[in-house]
């Protein structure tokens, strides 16, 4: 596969940007090699700039549910650009996008547009302690909730502890304000609410985690969780940046039928373009300026070419058997995997929900936290991901990124794309 083209692009860039990318896990860190630069994407394809084309499972990290350059889409954004590009006041394309949310999701009263998942998520918390006079929140380890100061927090292993930033430029003492507790423990939570409830503003989760693989958690253990916030009042938050209009219209919360007290959007809702989105609870979300006394702003807020290009993308979801014939696409495509190595008996398997795939180098694809994670996938994935390449098919760039699988990929994509991992796994595993 030819490469050359793309390496020369990115020692310019590294002239430029730091690491050479405008976004960590870009650089292609994890995989070796230089990242590739994309030049065009068709449906479920993209193609670099040597030239090469790949059946996408990235989908620019989940935001395009309905593949690359949907007509619909590409319609819809031309139409609001032919209007002008933003006005910095309220447009009907904002009422359009909101009224179409809130008629299709049960756990959305109101919502407020921002510009990217960490925005939204940031907001909502700020939303949760305006809203407690509480300072605390609890995140979940292997959950990724954006780059926001108080997040961006693991704890060590075992016990809820204190939050230590995993990032430099994070002051300890606003770290300490987040502690940490592992995934899927029921134990542990009780024990925090115990003796902390009283201090804690939010809980935030990933209802359906997918950024330290796809660790997906028992219904006990998120109804036990709704159970103890609605308890002490503390304000629960489903960040479904990920999960939200992928695994159904409501996200996890309308699967696990669990009404979270406020809902944290991205990606998908803005049809490719920058959109973040938080909503829930009226009584809540009454607090935000400028009807209550949470400060939150945007300039490009509710922008109307993102809202168009996202009133549009959500439009497709709405339609028919959307969420079931994508949701068998992605059973056909990690089935079909996976019966390689039942086949063969090798430690492999693959995780997965309606339009999320995960690949563990284990048998047991029951993963639930991050302890359980084999401690070699990585070392497993860069070699996997580099014959997959080369067989076309392209993957986000790390062990712990998930795959995305939209509606537009077609089984004869699925069809390549499991010969390609039997070939794959079978010089992985020297069969
Ligand atoms: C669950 C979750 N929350 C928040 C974010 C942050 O979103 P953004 O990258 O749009 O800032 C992400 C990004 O991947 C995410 O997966």
């Amino acid at each position: 596969m030819k490469r050359e083209i793309s390496n020369t692009h990115f020692q310019e860039a590294k002239t430029f940007f730091p690491g050479g990318v405008n976004s960590p896990v870009r650089a292609f860190g994890s995989v070796a090699g230089s990242p590739l630069f994309m030049v065009k994407g068709k449906g479920s394809q993209i193609q670099d700039a040597d030239g090469n084309w790949f059946i996408d499972y990235c989908c620019s990290w989940g935001p395009l549910i309905a593949g690359h350059a949907h007509p619909k889409v590409q319609e819809a954004i031309i139409g609001a650009v032919e209007n002008g590009t933003s006005f910095g006041t309220p447009t009907v394309q904002e009422n359009d996008l909101a009224r179409l949310i809130l008629d299709n999701h049960r756990f959305i009263e109101k919502i407020r547009f921002v510009s990217s998942g960490t925005e939204a998520v940031m907001s909502a918390i700020r939303l949760a302690r305006g809203y407690t006079k509480r300072d605390k929140i609890v995140k979940f380890e292997g959950c990724y909730h954006g780059h926001a100061d108080a997040l961006l927090v693991k704890a060590g292993s075992g016990l809820a502890t204190l939050g230590t930033s995993s990032s430099l430029g994070v002051p300890e003492s606003y770290a300490a304000q987040t502690l940490v507790l592992p995934l899927n423990d029921i134990a542990k939570l009780e024990a925090l609410f115990e003796s902390e409830a009283k201090a804690i503003a939010a809980v935030i989760i990933e209802p359906m985690p997918a950024n330290n693989g796809l660790l997906l958690q028992d219904l006990s253990f998120l109804k036990r969780l709704r159970a103890l916030c609605t308890e002490h009042g503390v304000v629960l938050i489903f960040d479904e940046v990920i999960s939200g209009f992928r695994v159904g219209f409501e996200g996890a919360s309308g699967v696990y039928n669990i009404a979270p007290d406020l809902i944290t959007l991205g990606k998908i809702i803005g049809g490719g373009l920058p959109v973040g989105a938080y909503g829930g609870k009226k009584e809540i979300m009454a607090c935000i300026a400028p009807e209550g006394g949470v400060y939150q702003a945007g300039t490009l807020s509710g922008n109307p070419v993102a809202m168009s290009a996202g009133y549009a993308q959500l439009s497709l979801c709405l339609a028919e058997n959307f969420y079931a014939d994508l949701r068998a696409k992605t059973a056909y495509l990690a089935e079909g995997i996976q019966k390689y190595s039942i086949e063969n008996n090798i430690p492999f398997s693959v995780q997965w929900v309606c339009g999320i795939f995960w690949l563990v180098f284990d048998k047991n694809p029951q993963v639930q936290n991050t302890a359980q994670i084999h401690e070699k996938s990585s070392e497993y994935f860069k070699i996997l991901y580099n014959f997959l390449l080369e067989e076309g098919i392209y993957l986000g760039p790390s062990a712990y990124e998930v795959g995305f699988v939209s509606a537009v990929h077609s089984y004869e994509d699925l069809d390549k794309t499991i010969v390609a991992f039997h070939k794959s796994l079978q010089k992985l595993y020297n069969i």
